[in-house]
């Protein structure tokens, strides 16, 4: 489990993270939702070690994150940044390759097979000898997760939950390819791994969150189950929109439709 306690981040006189608790525990999908700037991604920076906290503390199973080698960390977790820029003219594949950097121990059967198996599970098998830099946003995103889950391999192994941390991994796809993408989170998760993921879309993190953290101005403004979280209130006081929560007759969760209130 990764676990955050108290973290403060602070840039010049202003906390961008204030006093911020968050846990990433393995068998579960947790998503953070909120506004632009609430923090999100700087807490994600703090968990995965990216970041290291003014105060609080970050610990990976009880071990203080800063105690790990980078090595043992990068066996263990993966990170999907927010945006991840390739200045070279790599293929496909190669860029799937480079998760195998954190991988020395897989054998070489499984070296030669993991990186095609990672394309296709993102749905692009077919684009191994393609270019990087010609494929549209979409599909250059669906890459780098490819990338990682050829990085991480399975959700357990030797019995150890591994991570996936996931910063906006539906921002410029499609609705099929936001829904698969999910679901490789899902299914990581119900395989007993654990996953991180930075979602704006509260209708779909009502489909897919076990737990949902909404960050509000370096804050948690409010954690629990999507049912208990995505509210009127949460709508007016975080996200500053007069929206009505509906709710879906089958299984109660709820779902916000942007309308014109009269
Ligand atoms: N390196 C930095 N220098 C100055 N301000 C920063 C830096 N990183 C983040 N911030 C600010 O901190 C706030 C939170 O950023 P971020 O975590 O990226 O937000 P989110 O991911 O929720 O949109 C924003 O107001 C952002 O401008
Ligand atoms: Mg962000």
């Amino acid at each position: 489990m990764f676990e955050a306690e108290n973290v403060t981040i602070r840039i010049g006189s202003r906390n961008i993270l204030n006093a911020v608790s968050a846990k990433v525990e393995p068998g579960k999908l947790t998503v953070i939702a909120g506004p632009n700037g609430a923090g999100k991604s700087t807490l994600l920076k703090v968990l995965t070690g990216e970041l290291k906290p003014d105060s609080g503390s970050v610990r990976f199973d009880g071990t203080p994150l800063a105690a790990l080698a980078p090595h043992r960390l990068a066996a263990r977790r993966a990170v999907l940044p927010q945006s991840s820029r390739l200045a070279f003219p790599f293929t496909v594949l190669e860029v799937v390759r480079l998760g195998l950097e954190c991988r020395p121990g897989l054998s070489p059967a499984l070296r030669r097979t993991a990186p095609l198996a990672a394309l296709e599970k993102v749905d692009l098998g077919s684009f191994g000898g393609r270019h990087y830099q010609e494929l549209s946003g979409g599909e250059q995103q669906r890459v780098h997760l490819a990338r990682i889950l050829c990085q991480i391999g399975e959700p357990v192994v030797h019995e150890r939950p591994h991570y996936i941390f996931l910063d906006e991994p539906t921002a410029s796809l499609d609705i099929r390819h936001q829904i698969e993408t999910l679901d490789i989170a899902r299914r990581f998760a119900d395989g007993g791994g654990g996953v991180l993921a930075i979602l704006h879309d509260l209708n779909l993190s009502a489909m897919y969150a076990d737990h949902l953290i909404v960050m509000s101005q370096g804050e948690v403004a409010a954690e629990g189950t999507p049912r208990a979280v995505i509210t009127d209130e949460l709508m007016e006081s975080v996200f500053g929109v007069r929206l009505k929560v509906g709710r879906q007759p089958a299984g109660d969760l709820p779902f916000v439709l942007p309308q014109a209130i009269g």
